[in-house]
């Protein structure tokens, strides 16, 4: 894919001193399950690349292991890599890592999951000449994460970034517990486990125990945006955010709650391998049409302002207030106010009753032409 980025603005990031021809990398999944689907990320305009989670052996995946859940999300039960790791070091490595010389972009290896996994894998892939390593903690227990960190730490000396999975606990302690050991962190893994059910035949779509799945796309992106804010809150090391990634608002939103790179998993599974170029092409269209020149420009934009817990706004003494020109009288604004507040007869502007509005904040954020916004009461009347 040939990927235009606006000429003004400059999406090359540095991170852990590799050089990304932009933020959006892909995550580890299917989209990077050999290096045959490494070559296409990298065609389809990713800034770096990142291969599937490998570990001592290969994943024994139930099948099926992957169902779409609602437009743009999946439950999967994939586990790591089928391929096992002679499959990666002998072929696979090699056609990922050629690829990315060719594109001048770095190449990330995911590993998993036991101290003993990571001692004895780490080292290979340092000695095959990969950059970064990321290292999942999907499946482990919380008092073994610390432990399997210091493994791999003592094993190489090329960065290594912990995934770091909801489930796991408070990701902000166990940030801070391994900060010691490691260069940066990706927040997050997929989420569950879940459940879905398939209500003609009364089944699950996942061929794994008890049907369960891990969640993935948008869905998860705020617990993705809050797991990135409350990481990035703890160290100064990078933090890369992954989860519901499909368009260029959402690496801003990332950048802005503190990320220095997006990946994407389910986006390039359900729409093909162009996903990562089209969003960073989306990024460098939201910062030039927002006068920006530089990706790093919002970086932290909203980590900054309330790292130490801040409260973000007190509306009490504000009311919603329609902007007449904006309106395009769609009247869901009255549909969804559980106050009575604002009415929108067919095809007319919609109206506020400022006595009975709560300031709630709901018709602000479903207006489709963002002609309504909260304003201090007294303004009004
Ligand atoms: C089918 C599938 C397989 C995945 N396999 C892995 C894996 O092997 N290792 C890993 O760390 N994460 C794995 N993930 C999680 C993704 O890398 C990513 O963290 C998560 O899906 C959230 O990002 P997304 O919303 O862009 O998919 C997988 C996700 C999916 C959907």
């Amino acid at each position: 894919m040939k990927v235009n980025f606006m000429e003004n603005v400059n999406l090359n990031v540095l991170v852990l001193k590799h050089n990304f021809r932009n933020p959006v990398i892909p995550a580890a999944g299917p989209n990077v399950g050999s290096g045959k689907m490494v070559q296409r990320a990298a065609q389809g305009g990713a800034g770096g690349l990142l291969t599937k989670t490998i570990s001592s052996l290969a994943a024994q995946v139930p099948h099926p292991n992957m169902a779409r859940f609602g437009k743009d999300n999946l439950l999967n039960t994939e586990l790591w890599s089928e391929l096992s790791p002679e499959d990666w070091f002998t072929h696979e490595y090699d056609i990922s890592l050629d690829i990315a010389h060719e594109y001048q972009i770095p190449l990330i290896a995911s590993v998993g999951y036991t101290a003993q996994d990571l001692a004895t894998l780490g080292p290979r892939l340092e000695q095959k000449g990969i950059d970064i390593i990321e290292f999942s903690i999907h499946y482990l227990d919380e008092k073994r994460v610390v432990e399997t960190a210091q493994a791999l730490r003592n094993a190489v000396s090329i960065p290594i970034v912990a995934k770091l999975s909801q489930h796991s606990g408070d990701l902000g302690e166990i940030a801070t517990l391994l900060n010691p050991y490691v260069d940066g962190f990706t927040c997050i893994n997929s989420f569950g486990p879940t459940l879905m059910i398939d209500i003609e035949t009364g089944t699950s779509p996942l061929g794994s125990q008890n049907g369960y799945g891990w969640l993935s796309g948008p869905s998860i992106k705020p617990l993705a945006i809050r797991s990135v804010f409350e990481v990035a809150r703890v160290t100064d090391k990078p933090v890369i955010g992954v989860g519901g990634v499909i368009c260029g608002e959402d690496v801003i939103e990332f950048f802005m709650a503190g990320a220095s790179l997006v990946e994407v998993c389910t986006a390039a599974i359900l729409k093909g391998p162009d996903v990562y170029g089209k969003i960073a092409a989306e990024t460098a269209q939201w910062l030039e049409s927002h006068g920006y020149h530089d990706i790093e420009e919002i970086k932290g934009l909203y980590l900054n302002k309330y790292r130490h817990g801040q409260t973000v706004v007190t509306a009490v003494n504000q009311t919603a207030y329609v902007d007449e020109m904006k309106c395009k009288a769609c009247s869901q604004c009255a549909k969804v106010c559980q106050f009575d507040a604002l009415s929108a007869p067919l095809k007319q502007i919609a109206s506020v009753n400022v006595n009975c509005c709560s300031a709630c904040g709901l018709c602000v954020s479903v207006c489709p032409f963002g002609a309504l916004e909260l304003r201090p009461r007294l303004q009004e009347n």
